[in-house]
C-alpha cells in the first residue's frame, strides 16, 4: 500500500506556492491544496502544480445534497487531482453520489476520503450545538464505517485514531493524519500531535504536514527528514 508525506500548502497565492515548490529540484511531491488557495486561484493552480510532476490532494470538504455533490465531483474528476474529500456528515447517500460523480468513463477516479468530526469540534459543542449525544470517538468510528459502506477509500483522522480506524474498518481503509510535529519542533496551535515515526508505528497511511515543512528554514531538508522518519 502506498504511504506518503502530503505537504499542506496553506499559502494564499499562487506566487507563494510556486516560490515554495521551486526550492525542490528533484522530488516528486504530494501537495494538499485547500479552500483558500483554490478559491483564490481557481483550477489553474491545479494544472500548474500537476505540470511540475506533483500529486494533489484537493481538500475542499464537500457537503451538500447528493445531486449537487455528484455534479461537483464530476467537475473535480476532470481536474486530474489524486485525492479529494467530503464530509461524512453528508450521509452515506451523499458519499455514494460523490463516488459516482468522481468516477470517470474509463472507471478510474481520484482517491476519495471523508472528514469525520473536525478536530476543532469538541464533545461539548457536538452535544450542545449539534445535539449529538454519543461520545466523540464513537461518532468518529461510526462516520468512518459509513464512509467505508459508501465505498470511500478512507478518512482524515487524528494519528491517535488511526489504529482504531484500521481495527474497525480494516487495514486497507486509508488513514490520512494531520497533527504531525518533529520531536524537537514547535507544536503551534495543534493540540494532540505525533512525530512522523510515531504516526508510522500507529499505522497512518498518509501524514499531512504543513508548517514543520513550509515554515522551516530549509524546507527541503525538513521534507526529507519527515519522509525518512515516516517511511523508515
Ligand atoms: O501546519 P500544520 O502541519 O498544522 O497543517 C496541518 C494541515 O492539516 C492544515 O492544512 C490543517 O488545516 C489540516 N487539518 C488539521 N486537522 C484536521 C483536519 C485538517 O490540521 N483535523
Amino acid at each position: 500500500m502506498a504511504k506518503d508525506v502530503i505537504i499542506a500548502c496553506d499559502f494564499s497565492s499562487k506566487e507563494d506556492v510556486i516560490n515554495f515548490l521551486s526550492k525542490f529540484k528533484e522530488e516528486s511531491l504530494y501537495i494538499k491544496i485547500g479552500m483558500e488557495l483554490f478559491y483564490a486561484e481557481g483550477p489553474s493552480i491545479i494544472k500548474e502544480i500537476k505540470s511540475r510532476g506533483h500529486k494533489i490532494f484537493l481538500d475542499l470538504k464537500l457537503h451538500d445534497i447528493p445531486n449537487t455533490v455528484m455534479k461537483a465531483m464530476s467537475v473535480l474528476s476532470k481536474l486530474d487531482v489524486d485525492m479529494c474529500n467530503v464530509h461524512a456528515a453528508g450521509t452515506v447517500a451523499m458519499m455514494e453520489a460523490a463516488i459516482k460523480g468522481l468516477t470517470r468513463e474509463d472507471g478510474t477516479r481520484p482517491l476519495l476520503i471523508a472528514v469525520t468530526q473536525l478536530t476543532s469540534t469538541s464533545e461539548e459543542r457536538m452535544r450542545e450545538d449539534l445535539l449529538i449525544q454519543e461520545p466523540i470517538d464513537k461518532v468518529v468510528m461510526h462516520y468512518a464505517q459509513n464512509a467505508k459502506k459508501a465505498g470511500l477509500d478512507g478518512v482524515v483522522c487524528s494519528p491517535l485514531e488511526a489504529g482504531k480506524v484500521h481495527d474497525t474498518c480494516g487495514k486497507e481503509f486509508l488513514t490520512i493524519t494531520p497533527g504531525v510535529r518533529f520531536a524537537d519542533g514547535e507544536v503551534g496551535d495543534q493540540v494532540r500531535v505525533m512525530t512522523p515515526a510515531q504516526a508510522r508505528e500507529i499505522g497512518s497511511d498518509y501524514i499531512v504536514v504543513g508548517r514543520p515543512i513550509t515554515a522551516a528554514e530549509d524546507p527541503v531538508a525538513a521534507y526529507k527528514r519527515c519522509v525518512t522518519e515516516f517511511l523508515g
